[in-house]
């Protein structure tokens, strides 16, 4: 049973002001452009792909913290595409966000633990005291011990490692049942990564919880996603099993992707030709293959003037000359 399906999702951002608007210089910037899947419940989709991508803009569209500009959000069941801010409050704590930046998403003058235990107050599940109890609970379950110590603290006085500690134990304590997590630990020390992952792991199975986990590391995703999806100017290109996508890349993009870092599979098969330049402005994408300015492949017709569709069962790439054996 799906608990999120994505259907065509678009967010295409308007740049410029009334002046660039009367001289015709207003940008569209096709963040998210056209982008479906299906998340069941208790699975981990990785969701990657370089900067700009468009990872962050389709995890927030999910959770409803963007508008979207078409295309249709169905969270358990429930089409979320155009809910007012007043319904969506009481779908809120079951899907929760831990966002990019850690720094940004603790207040630096509230205590930790009132931090942890705020949620479960706003939404109206608990009173302060209980709340505090949870917290102090929760404290302790991601090891931040001697957790009356820990409730204390402002987030200045943790290390970074703790401090997102802190950002799971306010997502977790609502027990949500999606959790888009971005790029949870791109910046925290890579001695403590593997740990952090791990706690996430182990709450998703405890609360039988999905996952987005937004990475630019594919071996964030080959830890803890079941399927990768993987994300070129907005579009997924290529999304199947991790495991299978990782071994035997379909997409040139997601070759390219594996090839950039070779430690990640052993053996993995080295492209026989290099991707060219960078990822294109999203305001100016590319015609027919938005790939094709970078791809060895192009046959220089119809990658240049067709856009290939997502095809395929359990893994689907959307390229004219998949790479797939
Ligand atoms: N509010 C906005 N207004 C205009 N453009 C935006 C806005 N938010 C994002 N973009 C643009 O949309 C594109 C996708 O951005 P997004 O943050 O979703 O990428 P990302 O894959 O998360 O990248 P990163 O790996 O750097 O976090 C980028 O070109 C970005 O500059
Ligand atoms: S459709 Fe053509 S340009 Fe696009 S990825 Fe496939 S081979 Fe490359
Ligand atoms: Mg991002």
């Amino acid at each position: 049973m799906a608990i999120l399906e994505v259907e065509d999702l678009k967010k295409h951002f308007t740049q410029g002001d009334l002046i660039d608007r009367l001289l015709g210089r207003v940008r569209i910037v096709k963040a998210v452009d056209g982008v479906s899947f299906k998340l069941n419940r208790g699975e981990t989709l990785a969701l990657v792909g370089e900067s700009g991508s468009g990872k962050t803009t389709t995890g927030k569209l999910i959770l409803r913290l963007l508008e979207p500009t078409s295309g249709r959000i169905v969270f358990d069941g429930i089409d979320i595409t155009r809910m007012r801010e007043g319904e969506l409050r009481r779908l809120r704590p079951r899907m929760q966000m831990i966002y990019q930046d850690p720094y940004a998403s603790l207040n630096p003058r509230m205590e930790v633990g009132k931090a942890i235990a705020e949620p479960l107050v706003v939404h109206g599940r608990a009173s302060w005291s209980e709340a505090r109890r949870e917290a102090l609970e929760m404290l302790e379950r991601v090891g931040l011990t001697p957790a009356r110590d820990f409730y204390r603290r402002k987030p200045i006085q943790l290390s970074g490692g703790q401090r997102q500690r802190v950002v799971i134990a306010r997502a977790m304590i609502l027990k949500p049942d999606l959790l888009v997590a971005d790029e949870p630990v791109s910046m925290i020390d890579v001695s403590m990564r593997t740990s952090i992952l791990k706690l996430l792991l182990d709450f998703k199975r405890e609360y039988n919880m999905s996952m987005i986990m937004i990475t630019h590391d594919l071996a964030v995703a080959r830890l803890v996603a079941d399927r990768t999806a993987v994300m070129y100017l907005g579009k997924i290109v290529e999304i199947g099993p991790t495991e299978d996508i990782l071994h035997n890349p379909g997409h040139p993009y997601t070759e390219a992707l594996i090839a950039a870092a070779p430690t990640i599979v052993r053996g993995a098969r080295k492209p026989s030709l290099r991707i060219r330049g960078e990822i294109a402005d999203p305001s100016r994408i590319p015609s027919g293959c938005r790939f094709h300015p970078r791809c060895p492949y192009s046959d220089g017709s119809k990658c240049v003037k067709e856009e290939p569709q997502l095809a395929g069962a359990s893994r689907m790439v959307a390229c004219h000359y998949p790479l797939t054996r």
